[in-house]
């Protein structure tokens, strides 16, 4: 019997339609962004977004993202997705920024949340498992911040990553992958690079990581409190059933040998792996005396597990447009 011959290009088709999207906004639609972004009132005085291509641009209707619009403001904005979990996974986050306005002092991040966070009451005390993107203040602050969540902590890159400060659209790309490396990317050009266990000193994550690959492991005395249980609740979880996604912290004194056989519906998460990427938002804020000016543009924003679609969207929508 003949192998059926597969043709490059079916090969080709296979390898874009294996990319997995979960998330992409332009702004493309006039004010239907209004739909899918939810304006925190938390706090009255929140300053209010409106899309826009601002001052200058390369093309007035695609460049048009979210700009805020009043000085010396807090913000906090957010939009949902479906839920994922980038266990195993590649994980690409990319947007692009523009601070056409002269920036003194203020954030140009961007903040990836788990899906049960409250997007009415957003606000800086949320939880979010992911900062990552410029923040700008005075002559000291002009760093890419890359802050992690990880065993109930936040932890910030110790490698010291400067961001563009400039008025001009740059595009920032965070790659964290499965074998622990990273990348940060602006403009499509890799800028820091390296392991995620050094640059956050985590040194005992690439441990923890064999720990939960190996199937018939044996948490010894010295390790069990070093791996993240996450109790799924029920193997299938429906769509809206976000909240029966529990989190479980084991106590220290569990112990494994003693411990009934795990659960099928248990899954170990270790390092950057985290279960229930639901919401991206804006949750801007400064200190300080300097005053924050409004007018930055966030737009193209993109979480995918693909870092070639991720490449690939940004060389169609940045590199095409940017001024
Ligand atoms: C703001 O959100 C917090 C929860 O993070 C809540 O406790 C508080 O009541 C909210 N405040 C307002 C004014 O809605
Ligand atoms: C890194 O972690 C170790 C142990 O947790 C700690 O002693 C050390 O001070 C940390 N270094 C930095 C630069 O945070």
């Amino acid at each position: 019997m003949a192998v059926a011959r597969v043709p490059l290009w079916a090969i080709c088709m296979l390898r874009v339609t294996l990319a997995t999207v979960y998330f992409q906004e332009e702004f493309l639609d006039g004010e239907h962004w209004r739909n899918r972004w939810v304006q925190s009132t938390n706090d009255s005085r929140f300053g209010h977004f409106r899309v826009s291509s601002g001052k200058f641009y390369g093309h007035k209707e695609k460049d048009k993202g979210l700009q805020t619009t009043q000085n010396g403001r807090f913000y906090a904005i957010s939009a949902r997705f479906k839920p994922f979990s980038n266990k195993g996974k590649t994980l690409v986050i990319q947007y692009t920024v523009k601070h056409e306005q002269k920036m003194d002092c203020g954030g140009g991040y961007i903040k990836v949340f788990p899906a049960d966070i409250d997007q009415k009451n957003l606000n800086e005390k949320s939880q979010y498992y992911i900062m990552f993107g410029p923040d700008i203040c005075g002559f000291d602050i002009k760093k890419v911040h890359v802050i992690l969540h990880f065993k109930n902590q936040y932890h910030e890159n110790k490698k010291s990553i400067r961001c563009k400060v400039d008025g001009f659209t740059h595009l920032y790309t965070l790659i964290l992958r499965p074998d622990l490396s990273y990348d940060v990317k602006i403009d499509g050009q890799s800028i820091e690079s390296g392991s995620i266990e050094y640059d956050w000193n985590l040194t005992s994550l690439k441990k923890e990581k064999s720990l939960a690959e190996s199937k018939d492991r044996k948490l010894t005395e010295d390790n069990k409190a070093g791996v993240q249980w996450h109790n799924l609740g029920s193997p299938q979880p429906s769509p809206s059933g976000f909240k029966q996604f529990s989190c479980v912290s084991l106590p220290s004194s569990w112990d494994y040998r003693h411990a009934p056989p795990r659960p099928a519906n248990f899954v170990v998460l270790v390092g950057t792996e985290f279960l229930h990427v639901g919401q991206a938002g804006l949750e801007l804020l400064t200190s300080g005396d300097l005053l924050v000016r409004s007018g930055t543009i966030f737009d193209n924003f993109l979480i995918t597990d693909d870092e070639e679609y991720a490449d690939n969207f940004g060389k169609a929508t940045w590199g095409e447009t940017k001024v």
